[in-house]
Parts: structure tokens; C-alpha cells; sequence
């Protein structure tokens, strides 16, 4: 069985922060980083995308030039998302506990989705279940609550980061990774820089985890 990789992708503004004052991300980034999205997508078999992401921005799912893009996977603890998102458009895998799993049936989102009722709805155990059937290659699109969980637990091998030429200055707006406490044993958990490239106002990074 082949090892799971999971990536994060995340486009943030010269002071960090991915998120405008009204809870979106519409309009700060260009063409060339909706086609590097694009491209770290289409190397993805599944992309875990985060319920509060997907009800603010609506993202479109489908790659620009028209190739099979990964398989959308939410996770939802809580409550089910909006029934009228594009997300539902790719036959998407909903993890969720046994209760939300009946009220989603009761909801008709079970025939909109593959609705995957699970007791155990934490990061490592999806991942567990995603390379079970056949999903390895992993991307994860945030937002930063759920990058939190996966941050964490020390899950993610690669990190891409934009830098977008914008400063909002809002003490409030999170970063990547938006959790209520430091991430255990940061210092060790060291990330190497193996790409870093501008293209026209933005820059492109790519980090990998440092295991030894
Ligand atoms: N700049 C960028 O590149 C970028 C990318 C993506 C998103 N965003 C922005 O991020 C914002 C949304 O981010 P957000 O942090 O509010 O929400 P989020 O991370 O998109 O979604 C959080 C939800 O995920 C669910 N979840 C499932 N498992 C979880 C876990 N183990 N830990 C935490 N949450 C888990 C939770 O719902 P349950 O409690 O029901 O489980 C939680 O409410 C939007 O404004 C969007 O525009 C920016």
C-alpha cells in the first residue's frame, strides 16, 4: 500500500493574513496563481477543503483546461454544509458523525454526495480511511481552522505558500494555521525551503517538512 502524502496550499498577504474582514478570499490573488492552484490539483488524487471555506467562497472545483480534477472531501463535525454549493458538483466524499450522517440522508445529501458516517472524525483516521480506498496523494485548501488540525498532529509534508502584494493589517484575520494555541514542539518541526520563485507581483514557495 502506497504512503499517504498530504500537501497544503494556501495564498496569504504580505502580512500574513488569508482572510478578508468579511470571511472571504475573493480578489486577491491572479490569473497565474489560479493555474499553479490548478496544477498542485491536478496532481492530487483528493482535496480536503474546510465547511467554512466552501459556504464563504463558493470555489470552483473544476480545473481551468478541462482535466479530471481530485475528489472534494469535507469533514463535518457539527453541522452539514449548504446543499447549494459547487462543491457538490464532483461527487464529493462527506465524512460525519453517525447522527449528521442520518439528518443528511434526511436532507437528500446523500445522493448528492458520498456521505461516509464515521465515530472517529479526526485528521489521522481520515486520512487512514482516504488511502484506503485508493486516495495517496492528498491536497488540503484550508481554511485555517482545519489546516489547525492537520498542522497539529504534524500530518503535512508539503506546504505551497503565495505571498500576494496586499497588506490588510487586521489583528483579528488569522494566518495559515489558525489555532488557540502553538503548535507542540514548532522548533523541531523544521521546514526547508526548496522553491521560491516570482512570477510578475507574487511569490511562489514551496516548503517540505523536514523528517529525520
Ligand atoms: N487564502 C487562502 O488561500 C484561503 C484558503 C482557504 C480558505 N480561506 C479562507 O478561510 C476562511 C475560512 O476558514 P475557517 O478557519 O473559518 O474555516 P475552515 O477551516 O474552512 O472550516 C472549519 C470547519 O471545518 C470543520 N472541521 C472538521 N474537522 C475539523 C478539525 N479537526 N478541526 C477544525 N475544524 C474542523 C469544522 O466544522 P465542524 O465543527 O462541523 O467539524 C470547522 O467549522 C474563509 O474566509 C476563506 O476565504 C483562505
Amino acid at each position: 500500500m502506497h504512503e499517504p502524502t498530504l500537501t497544503v496550499n494556501m495564498a496569504m498577504t504580505l502580512d500574513g493574513k488569508v482572510m478578508l474582514p468579511d470571511g472571504t478570499w475573493h480578489g486577491l490573488t491572479s490569473a497565474t496563481d489560479r493555474k499553479t492552484m490548478d496544477e498542485y490539483r491536478a496532481r492530487a488524487q483528493a482535496l480536503i477543503v474546510g465547511r467554512n471555506s466552501v459556504e464563504k467562497d463558493n470555489p470552483v472545483f473544476a480545473l481551468k483546461d478541462g482535466r479530471p480534477g481530485p475528489r472534494p472531501v469535507m469533514i463535518c463535525r457539527s453541522r452539514l454544509p449548504r446543499p447549494d454549493l459547487r462543491f457538490f458538483q464532483h461527487e464529493p466524499i462527506l465524512y460525519t458523525s453517525p447522527a449528521l450522517a442520518e439528518s443528511a440522508e434526511g436532507h437528500n445529501l446523500s445522493k448528492q454526495a458520498e456521505v461516509v458516517c464515521a465515530v472517529e472524525l479526526e485528521p489521522t483516521s481520515i486520512i487512514r480511511d482516504l488511502s484506503s480506498r485508493g486516495y495517496n496523494r492528498l491536497l488540503l485548501e484550508g481554511g485555517p481552522a482545519l489546516n489547525a488540525a492537520f498542522f497539529r498532529l504534524d500530518l503535512v509534508d508539503t506546504l505551497h505558500i503565495t505571498i500576494v502584494p496586499y497588506i490588510l493589517g487586521d489583528s483579528s484575520l488569522p494566518g495559515i494555521v489558525d489555532s488557540d494555541s502553538c503548535l507542540p514542539d514548532f522548533k523541531e518541526r523544521s521546514w526547508k525551503l526548496v522553491r521560491c520563485e516570482r512570477i510578475e507581483n507574487e511569490i511562489f514557495t514551496e516548503y517540505r517538512r523536514q523528517r529525520k
